[in-house]
Parts: C-alpha cells; structure tokens; sequence
C-alpha cells in the first residue's frame, strides 16, 4: 500500500470537504447554518426561511421570502405515476423504503430529468423538498386504506404535511413544533448521508440519484434511524411497566448500545436536543402524555451520570413525534422531509466546485503475488 497515513476508523476527525453551509463545535455545543446559531433560527425562523439561507446563504428580505415560499408551494405536486407506485408497494412495505425508492422513481418524471445545470438543480431541490413530504404523507395514508389528500398550497411547508398526513388542518401548536423540528433536522455538516449525497453527486451523475444515496444512509439505526429505536424502548417500558433506568441496565448489561445517546462530533449537549427536550415536555404535558418524556429524563439523567453520554437529537425527537400523534416509522422518513434541505445545499455547493471524491483504501489482504489455483487444484 503506497498512501502515506492511515486514516482513522470512521474518518473521525478528518475534513473531507469545505464548505460555507453548516459549521458545528463539538466542544462548546454549538451549531449554525450559514453563521446563524441553530437557537436563534429555532426562536425565530421557518422550514422555508430556513431552506432559503441554507440553499442562497443568505436571510431572505420580505419579498425573496414570499416569492420562495410560492415557489415551493407551486411545487406541490406529485405526478399519478408515483401514488400508482405508492399504492403498488407492499402493505408492509417499511415508509422509509417506500420513500427512498419513490425519490428515484421522481427522476423519471422531471422534467429537467436529464438536465444537471445549477438552475436545473435548484427547481429539483425546490420539487423533491415539496415532494418528499407529500410521499410520506400520502404513502401513510394509502398503507392506511385512506383517500390521499389535495395539498393545500395557502399553508406552510410543516402545516401542509401534517393536512395530508391526517387529513385535517393541524393545531397552530401542532404546526410550529414540526416547524421548529424541521428546522433543527435541516443540516449537519458532513454527516453520513450528507456525505453519500456529495460523494454521489461529485461523480457527475446527478441530484435524484444523489438523494437517494443520502435517504439509504439515513435510513440506518446510527444514523437517522435512531429515533424509531429510541420510542420502541420507551414502549417496551410502557408495555412492561418496568423502571426506565433499570431497562436501560438491562441493555447495556447485554452490551447493546442505547439510541439516541453518543454523538461523533459533540463532546457535550447537542444543541438540537435542547429544543426538543423542552418541546418533548410541553407537548406531553398539554396532551395529557407525559410519561414519554419523564421516561426518556430518567433515562437521559442516568446515561449522563453513569455513562458521560449525552442525549443527541434523535432521543426527544421521538417523544416529541410520538405526542403530536406521528406513527413510529414515520419518524425516521421525516428526519428526511427535513434534511431535503441540507442534503440539495451540500449537492449544489459540490457541483459549484466538484473533483472526484475517490479515497484510497489501505490494503491489508493477502500479500502480491498469489497465484491463480484452477478449480479442480483447490
Ligand atoms: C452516534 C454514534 C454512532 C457515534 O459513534 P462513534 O463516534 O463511532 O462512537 P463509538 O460507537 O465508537 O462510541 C465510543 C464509546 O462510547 C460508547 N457509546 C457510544 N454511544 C453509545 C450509546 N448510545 N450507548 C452506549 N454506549 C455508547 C461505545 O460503546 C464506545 O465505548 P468503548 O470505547 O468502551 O467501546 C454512537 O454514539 C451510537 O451508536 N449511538 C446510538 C445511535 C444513535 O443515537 N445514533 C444517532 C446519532 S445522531
């Protein structure tokens, strides 16, 4: 093997690209897209504001805000091909899956399909970002025997998905807490799937194909897949009746990892934690469901003093999903509806200055030469 230094497991620690989207501190816990702390976005922002920093790096002024959101809005559209294919996927047929594999089929019906210019990826970012939420939705709805319903093109991006999903207009409550969770999810730096999506694109082939490599990597328990796990064990404790400390003993008896907990980057609170540890409170307790959450902070308190390990975003997530009335598979696809955003930034910024991402590997098999052995030999 020629390469001069051996890189870390993981690629912990090594910068493998530049860029002006996102920028995280893992020793203060601190998070900001283009500059703007994540807490101040959260207060303050929306989904689209947000989209619109994340994709033009800048705040929009009042009229580039409007004419963004219009422009997103007037991307609600899903052609009839894809809620055949949504209605073709089998009864159980996992959302995530279903979505991954409807995003590739997306290509076949847009009409830049061929076409990988700037500004044709600009109107693919603006449609898979409107399309996303409306096959998850509509998908929930079909697994469910229920009518698909219109989007509603006067609502923002959060209000608009929870219409479709449940088929009636959300609590203004309901609506801003998946606004401020979308804003929280949008973007992450370099994280796994960001980093499937840019090594895709980086070879020139193109943005529906490059998304769909970033929703494959989401999809894992370490990734994005962490916030199913984490409501699947405050169910088995409901179900149970077990104490919640005690069940986490009990798994990291038999050496199982707990999800929701550990972070690659940050060596103390995730600041998205912080948001959704309040909203996972508040929601609970004004929906008479407060259990999930005092779970999950007997389980955060413990894992912190016994294990020094601190909650990442995926933990309250799931209680937060789970009271506003969300289906447990559902939480992972909507992870995705918001990182749309992060995964469309990060693929134009590559393709403005793109080289080939090609690593090397260090080799460590068998020594050159080894000989051919024919089959009758071995
Ligand atoms: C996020 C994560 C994948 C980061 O992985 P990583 O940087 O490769 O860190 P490691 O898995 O090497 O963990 C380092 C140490 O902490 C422990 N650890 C990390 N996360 C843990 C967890 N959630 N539960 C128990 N122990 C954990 C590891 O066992 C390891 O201990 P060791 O050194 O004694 O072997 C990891 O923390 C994890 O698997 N968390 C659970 C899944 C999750 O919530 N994913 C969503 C991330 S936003």
């Amino acid at each position: 093997m020629s390469t001069s230094t051996v890189t870390p497991k993981g690629l912990e620690g090594v910068i493998a690209a530049v860029s002006s989207i996102c920028s995280i501190d893992g020793d203060r816990g601190i998070l900001a897209y283009r500059g703007i702390d994540i807490h101040e976005l959260a207060d303050n922002s929306t989904f689209e504001e947000t989209c619109y920093l994340l994709w033009f790096g800048k705040l929009p002024n009042r009229a580039e805000l409007r004419e963004f959101t219009r422009a997103l809005a007037d991307e609600r559209k899903l052609d009839t091909a894809i809620i055949n294919l949504l209605r073709q996927a089998p009864r159980h047929a996992l959302p995530m899956d279903v979505l991954r594999t409807a995003v590739s089929a997306l290509s076949f019906y847009d009409p830049e399909e061929t076409v990988n210019t700037a500004e044709a990826n600009l109107h693919k970012s603006l449609r898979l970002t409107s399309q996303l939420a409306m096959i998850v939705a509509a998908y929930d709805r079909i697994r469910k025997g229920r009518p698909v319903v219109e989007p509603d093109r006067s609502l923002s991006h959060a209000g608009n998905f929870l219409l479709m999903l449940n088929g009636e207009p959300p609590s203004k409550t309901a609506e801003r807490a998946l606004d401020i969770a979308l804003i929280l999810h949008a973007d992450h730096e370099l994280n796994a799937s960001t980093f499937a999506a840019r090594v895709t694109a980086a070879t020139l082939s193109d943005m529906h194909s490059a998304i769909t490599s970033g929703i494959g990597a989401l999809k894992g328990p370490l990734h994005g897949g962490a916030n199913e796990a984490v409501f699947k064990i405050l169910a088995e404790i409901a179900k149970t009746g077990a104490d919640p400390v005690e069940h986490i003993k009990g798994m990291l008896a038999q050496k199982k990892k707990i999800p929701g907990f550990g972070h690659r980057v940050y060596h103390t609170e995730d600041p998205r934690a912080t948001h959704l540890r309040q909203m996972s409170r508040e929601l609970g307790e004004s929906s008479g469901q407060a259990k999930w959450w005092e779970y999950s902070s007997k389980i955060e308190q413990f894992m912190k003093a016994d294990k020094k390990l601190n909650a990442n975003v995926d933990f309250y997530s799931a209680s937060t999903y789970y009271t506003l009335g969300i289906e447990l598979d559902l939480f992972t696809p909507i992870f995705a509806v918001s990182r749309i955003s992060g995964w469309t930034a990060h693929v134009m910024e590559q393709l403005g200055d793109n080289r080939l991402i090609r690593p090397r590997a260090d080799y460590v098999g068998p020594a050159y030469p080894q000989r051919y052995v024919p089959i009758d030999r071995r």
